[in-house]
């Protein structure tokens, strides 16, 4: 038997509160990475898993820690990420939040109705890319991509190249909602690695265990 490894997954979307009930948010279900982290756990290794606001219960034995929004994600990752081995992000972590100085002084209030209400918006910074630039030679990281099926090699290997990660699983649109996943993982070398059947969609929990035994091959 192989090492085992300290892994630590993100899943779930992150939720960017506009006022006291209101949030931005995204479809994200969580549960491709509730299954790798019981793919993970099922081959041995260790699991921390950081979930966002999610319906799906994680599996009893990952440890599994909460978070809301980007910058709770962001600090956890910031004391987790340096003690794991392998870091899988599949959390869909929100691109743009409400201008933190407005959030401030909404956060304790409901929006009442009006004609028309304006929302200021700043970028949430990359927290993929932050793990990816401070991580240690014997670390790695894996990234999620969801595209267009038309561009989504070509965008998936751009993603993985602008992020400096080790590896990115490409997924087209449709899988947001579907069993199924016909994902592809792309490495860094430039090589690309498939499921057996691909691109017959398979199970979520099928194609987890098939990344976390991929997921080895990156330190040959
Ligand atoms: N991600 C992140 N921080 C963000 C947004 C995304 O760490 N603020 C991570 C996701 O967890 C995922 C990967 O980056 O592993 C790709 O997410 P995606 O939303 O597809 O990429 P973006 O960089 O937001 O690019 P775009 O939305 O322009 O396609």
């Amino acid at each position: 038997m192989t090492t085992p490894l300290h892994i630590l997954i993100t899943a779930g979307p992150s939720q960017e509160p506009i006022d006291a009930v209101r949030f931005i948010g995204n479809r994200s279900s969580g549960r491709m990475g509730v299954a790798i982290a019981a793919a993970a756990l099922e081959a041995g290794h260790r699991v921390t898993l950081l979930l966002g606001p999610v319906a799906v219960t994680p599996p009893p034995n990952a440890t599994t820690i909460p978070f809301r929004t980007a910058a709770d994600l962001e600090a956890l990752l910031r004391e987790h990420a340096p003690r794991a081995d392998l870091l899988i992000m599949a959390a869909a972590v929100a691109d743009y939040r409400p201008v933190a100085a407005d959030a401030e002084d909404l956060r304790q209030r409901k929006i009442e109705r009006a004609a028309e209400l304006t929302l200021r918006l700043e970028p949430v910074p990359d927290l993929l890319a932050a793990v990816a630039a401070s991580a240690r030679p014997e670390q790695r990281i894996i990234g999620f991509a969801l595209e267009e099926a038309a561009r989504l090699e070509e965008r998936a290997r751009a993603k993985l190249l602008r992020k400096r990660v080790h590896a990115v699983v490409a997924n087209p649109l449709a899988t947001m909602d579907a069993m199924g996943v016909e994902g592809q993982l792309l490495l860094a070398d430039g090589t690309v690695r498939r499921p057996p059947g691909w691109p017959k969609p398979i199970g979520k929990d099928e194609f987890a265990r098939w990344l976390v035994r991929e997921a080895r091959g990156l330190w040959t």
